[in-house]
């Protein structure tokens, strides 16, 4: 079955950039000239994504009506002929179709998937973390869809990351079955440094069978008393065979200071209107 479903949780409180996020979605916040979440949906769109769902939370309004039309800006570009940026902005309302649904409280990643079950139906389906830009080529979520078309399982991207920050991320026992493919033998949500199995993490990007949600309906609470995606794979391991790609592009933790600070440097310097510029300035700095 071709995969065309993706679920985008974006519902995240954003507390690590306190105060940018008290009034407006880490999501939204712009790296370069397009909000964070512009990248994630591209690269599901990239991958063969038709339809997505964004779960939102309270205050996400932002999110909804940026991927709306907006005459009356729209008009306003026409009338004092901006063409290029009439046309970014309407090639953004063409994306994808996208939905919405609102998870009622913070209860962490589990429970906001929860909310895409009937979205999802009984096909696979993708998840992209929506605080989170991954740029790689070919994008890693079309990769995730070649795997699992291969092992017809869940499947998830991990990458390495120090020791010192395994207790950050969902970390997993791998078992090496083919060049940059593991088998997932056990995965822990955020361990301790002297409890993780390896320092490979998942990464924010999953493919997943449906079965998952009877998983998450029945693991309760774990890592910070919230309902963790993590804990369901690991309860569904002794059922199905999970498999992990091993992720070798780059990642922005845009909900980590440095990490959107990485973004925005890297990202301009990748720019064809402003790169030059950009390099040419940091190297004046000489820091
Ligand atoms: C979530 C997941 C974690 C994963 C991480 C990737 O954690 O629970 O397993 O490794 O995303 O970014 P969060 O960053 O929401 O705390």
């Amino acid at each position: 079955m071709k995969i065309t479903k993706a679920v985008i949780p974006a519902a995240g409180l954003g507390t690590r950039l306190l105060p940018a996020t008290k009034a407006q979605p880490k999501e939204m916040l712009p790296v370069v000239d397009k909000p964070v979440l512009h990248y994630v949906v591209e690269e599901a769109v990239k991958s063969g994504i038709e339809d997505i769902l964004i779960i939102t939370g309270r205050g996400k309004r932002a999110i909804v009506d940026y991927f709306d039309a907006y005459p009356e800006l729209e008009h306003h570009l026409m009338k004092s002929g901006k063409y290029d940026l009439l046309e970014e902005i309407r090639k953004v309302t063409e994306l994808a179709n996208i939905y919405y649904v609102r998870q009622k409280s913070p209860r962490g990643l589990g429970d906001a998937l929860l909310y895409a079950e009937r979205f999802v139906g009984d096909e696979p389906f993708a998840v992209l973390l929506g605080d989170d830009i991954v740029i790689s080529n070919p994008p890693c979520t079309k990769s995730l869809i070649e795997l699992y078309e291969e092992y017809k399982t869940n499947v998830i991207a991990v990458e390495e990351v120090s020791r010192e920050d395994v207790s950050k991320y969902g970390i997993i026992d791998p078992e090496e079955v083919a060049d940059g493919i593991y088998r997932v033998k056990d995965i822990i949500e955020k361990p301790k440094i002297d409890e993780a199995p390896s320092n490979l993490a998942t990464m924010g990007r999953y493919v997943l069978t449906p079965k998952i949600f009877d998983y998450l309906k029945r693991i309760g609470p774990g890592y910070g008393g919230e309902i963790q995606l993590t804990d369901a794979l690991r309860a569904s391991l002794k059922d199905y065979e999970l498999y992990a790609f091993h992720f070798r592009g780059k990642r922005y933790d845009i909900g980590d200071k440095f990490g959107f600070i990485k973004a925005n440097i890297e990202l301009a310097l990748e720019r064809e209107d402003i790169g030059k510029k950009v390099r040419d300035y940091l190297k004046s700095l000489k820091i």
